[in-house]
């Protein structure tokens, strides 16, 4: 398990590129499948969720290799329609490659995803959309295997706007026979980007960001490149990485209009922004204020994957914050691991009420997941004295090389 060892106190101010949105290429990667030639991706994050992405794809028979910023998919090779339960463990997101999969070979094996340590994590509203769409599902023995001699477009409703579901039913939909018709759909930047993605390919997606989806079957895709959107949960945990310490940042290659709810909450903190088309300034108090309630929400709701490098700056603001988390049920765990360093934070079931004191101090703390751990590096820059973070692996999944980047802009902070 690797370690980050972080001296509090620096302030974190300078000018950061903020990477490509994990959220976005991994489902992008995965619809790289439904054509046959090679696809490049670009603006792609050196991440180790995308590493096992890559590693499916492998094993489904494609030709992977990074090139710089891109990464080039072969599909002409591919020979296998099946995930197996060791990838799947590995990263339970790849459930995403079902639909592609259907779409491409007709048929798909792959293995029961289970939860993560955030939550339960069922996917009942994929399986449930899947089935309307012709895919009959069989479960068993762990497995989950579909065979679709007839992908046929439907009218799918889904009970809750999971991004997932919205996901792999806009793969399955794209060369369905008909249309498809997604209604309560995510509204995620993500999925913009997909159905971007999908329509260069040669599909005919319309209401991508609204909850009304709509898909016109084609009958073939091609491959393409396409460069990935910037990740806007990345770019607000540095946005609270210099906001912790008082700092002054700057974020480039960056999408403001993603980001309202979060860039909302942080000036109720008191920080001062400065947006433009493709960057924001930021310029931080010397003591941040609370926020009076933050309920995390599908988008444009105040995004879960950003609530705990959040809480973290509540845990030293002036004042009390309640924050509500909505989305997932298990997703306060970096708040053990916050009290270590002194926060005062009272969990009631969904809610967590987050007394802010005048400094946190240096401990060794332990990442339980990607966001948490997050948090605890946000936390550990304003703390006194040193922080010692382990389960990086965890934080690696999400954040390319998060040591370089606070480092250049005055952190200390280093890696064991
Ligand atoms: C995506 O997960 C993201 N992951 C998550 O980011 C993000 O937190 C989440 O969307 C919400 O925005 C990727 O894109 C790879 P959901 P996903 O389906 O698709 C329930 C991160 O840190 N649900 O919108 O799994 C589910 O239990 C990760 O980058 C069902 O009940 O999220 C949860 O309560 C964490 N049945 C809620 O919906 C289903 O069939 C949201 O899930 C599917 C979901």
């Amino acid at each position: 398990m690797g370690k980050l060892i972080i001296d509090g106190g620096k302030t974190v101010s300078g000018e950061i590129c903020v990477q490509g949105a994990k959220n976005a290429v991994l489902p992008i990667l995965a619809a790289t499948v439904m054509a046959d030639g090679e696809s490049v991706i670009k603006n792609c994050p050196r991440l180790r969720d995308v590493d096992k992405t890559t590693l499916v794809l492998e094993r489904l028979g494609c030709g992977v290799k990074r090139e710089g910023d891109a990464v080039i998919v072969d599909t002409r090779d591919m020979h296998d329609c099946e995930i197996c339960e060791d990838l799947m463990r590995e990263m339970r997101s790849s459930i995403i490659f079902l639909g592609a999969i259907i779409s491409r070979c007709k048929r798909a094996v792959v293995s029961m995803p289970g939860g993560c340590p955030i939550g339960l994590r069922p996917i009942d509203l994929h399986l449930k959309a899947l089935r309307q769409m012709g895919v009959e599902i069989r479960e068993e023995h762990g497995y989950i295997k579909c065979s679709a001699p007839r992908l046929t477009g439907g009218n799918i409703h889904l009970d809750f706007p999971s991004v997932g579901a919205t996901e792999n039913i806009m793969l399955a939909g794209v060369c369905a026979s008909g249309t498809t018709t997604i209604s309560n759909a995510a509204r995620e930047p993500e999925i913009v980007d997909l159905g971007n993605f999908l329509n260069k390919m040669g599909a005919n997606v319309r209401g991508m960001g609204t909850s009304v989806i709509t898909i016109e079957g084609v009958e073939k895709l091609e491959s393409v490149e396409y460069t990935i959107m910037p990740d806007r949960i990345v770019a607000a945990t540095y946005l609270a990485a210099s906001a912790i310490t008082g700092g002054e940042i700057c974020l480039t290659k960056v999408n403001p209009q993603d980001m309202g709810a979060m860039l909302y909450v942080l000036s109720e903190m008191g920080v001062r922004l400065h947006c433009e088309r493709d960057r924001i300034i930021q310029t931080a108090p010397e003591r941040l204020k609370s926020v009076h309630t933050v309920r995390t929400m599908p988008y444009p709701g105040f995004p879960t994957d950003i609530q705990s490098p959040f809480m973290s700056l509540a845990a030293m603001a002036q004042g009390t914050s309640v924050f509500i988390e909505t989305i997932f049920e298990n997703r306060f765990q970096h708040i053990d691991e916050l009290s270590r360093m002194g926060a005062d934070i009272k969990v009631e079931g969904r809610s967590a009420v987050v007394r802010g004191v005048n400094s946190l101090e240096g401990a060794n703390v332990v990442a339980r997941e990607l966001r948490g751990g997050a948090a605890l590096v946000v936390a550990a820059l304003a703390a006194s004295g040193t922080t010692t973070i382990g389960g990086t692996e965890f934080i690696d999944r999400g954040y390319e090389n998060i040591e370089k980047y606070l480092t250049s802009c005055g952190a200390k902070i280093r890696r064991e």
